[in-house]
């Protein structure tokens, strides 16, 4: 039995799905348990980059299982339109993608809403969402009006459920000078999609513990990031779900005593999308290097990330609230040619320094840092620390010491291939 989580430490984009990507080649089953078509995983194989926002990373490997938990929200028009692409260029998913049938869904009233509340937001209210009715979607679900995947087994069910969603709804809507959504157009965009949705259901709580209790390997991968999520995040500058290790378990329906090993992902350096605090952020030339070599741009919106230094108690607090046992280290050759390399250790606040993360003082509080020589070497070819410049191993180490938690692996390129694996994962 090993279910290996794998989260996100910062703000997101990070490179999770590279790295769930790499894990799967010795996985059986991969589960996505948070978030929805909010997210963009970002895949390289060979020349050739696919980007998917709702499936899970691992569905390039023919013979990963796929699994979207209950966790997640799904548009199912995103759904279908991306089980269409990769078919299209030859990565089947016939058979072995499963959806919950407790998965909340998107419905267009979701996006509608999302995008005008974003446009009607005064300055500094703004969450700078990505507009794909993440938030309004969680809203029905916590609000219990939600339509689940399940739910479209009977149309006529949906029908009854869309009309009590979009009662709740219509006051917000009016309020904001939106339309009134149709039921009958949306049944009838839902439809076809229904069709292709409901043989791809499945108890998928079920059959991830029947996977784990026959000795299969489980990946659970996350979606945005420990300062995005609900609770543990920058809120009110969050996502919507629990996207911390303890999601999880809820986003899957595995009890936390089958969880074998939480790995973190963090770039080297840092990046946020969207509003929020942000107190490493570069404005100057070294932040535009940043985003521009480490292609900084949002993959579903397309936005400029903002970029900064690394945050070692931001990551410090991750570790906490996710129960880090290992890290991954990604983007680390986005780094060569920056010198020196400045990295915040601590923070200043009213009532003196503290090495935590103040995560709800943050406008109030100023980074401590501290600067370490960098390195000009290209770091791709590098398949060990042995092979990284003197100064990139100091900067893994320093990390590593600082967070107290070890590094299972060091991306340095795009690429599958242009990683230092430390550590078996599953061993
Ligand atoms: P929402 O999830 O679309 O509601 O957006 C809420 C906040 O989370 C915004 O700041 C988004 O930019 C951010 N966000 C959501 N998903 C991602 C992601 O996958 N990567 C980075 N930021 C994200």
């Amino acid at each position: 039995m090993s279910a290996i989580v794998i989260v996100g430490a910062q703000w997101g984009d990070e490179g999770k799905g590279k790295i769930v990507d790499l894990i799967t080649e010795d996985a059986d089953v991969v589960a996505r348990f948070a978030g929805g078509p909010n997210a963009g995983h970002t895949l390289v194989v060979g020349d050739t980059k696919i980007v998917v926002r709702l499936l899970p990373s691992g569905i390039l490997h023919p013979k990963a299982v796929c699994v979207m938990g209950q966790g997640m929200v799904i548009d199912p028009a995103v759904l279908v339109g991306e089980i269409d692409a990769l078919e299209a260029r030859g990565h089947s998913t016939a058979s072995r993608l499963f959806v919950s049938d407790r998965a909340h869904l998107i419905l267009p009233y979701h996006p509608l809403i999302d995008g005008l509340r974003e446009a009607s937001a005064e300055a500094g209210k703004k969450i700078g969402t990505t507009k794909r009715g993440i938030g309004p979607c969680y809203e029905d679900k916590a609000g219990r009006r939600g339509v689940r995947a399940g739910d479209l087994r009977d149309m006529r069910k949906v029908e009854g459920l869309l009309e009590g969603a979009l009662a709740a709804w219509m006051p917000v809507l009016t309020g904001l000078g939106g339309e009134a959504p149709n039921v009958r157009e949306i049944l009838a965009w839902l439809e076809p999609l229904a069709a292709r949705i409901v043989p791809l259901l499945a108890d998928t709580s079920k059959l991830l513990n029947e996977a784990l209790r026959e000795g299969k390997r489980v990946v659970l991968e996350g979606a945005q990031a420990a300062l995005l999520d609900l609770d543990h995040g920058t809120y009110p500058f969050v996502t919507s779900s629990s996207a911390v290790a303890g999601g999880a378990c809820v986003g899957t329906g595995i009890g936390p005593t089958r969880i074998r090993r939480v790995i973190g992902i963090a770039k080297g350096y840092a990046t946020r999308v969207g509003e929020g605090p942000f107190p490493t952020e570069l404005g100057d030339e070294i932040g535009e290097r940043l985003r521009s070599v480490g292609g900084e741009y949002g993959s579903v919106t397309g936005r400029p990330r903002r970029t900064g230094w690394l945050d070692l108690p931001a990551l410090r607090y991750a570790a906490r609230v996710n129960g880090l046992d290992a890290l991954a280290i990604t983007k680390l050759d986005v780094m060569t040619g920056i010198s020196p390399l400045r990295v915040c250790v601590a923070y200043d606040t009213p009532t003196g320094r503290t090495q935590d993360l103040p995560i709800d003082e943050l406008a109030t509080a100023t980074p401590v840092y501290e600067a370490f020589p960098g390195w000009t070497e290209a770091l791709a070819a590098a398949r060990s620390l042995d092979e990284l410049p003197g100064a990139a191993r100091d900067y893994l180490k320093l990390v590593e010491a600082s967070v107290g938690v070890p590094l299972d692996m060091v991306s340095v390129g795009p690429r599958r291939d242009e990683t230092i694996v430390l550590r078996d994962v599953f061993a």
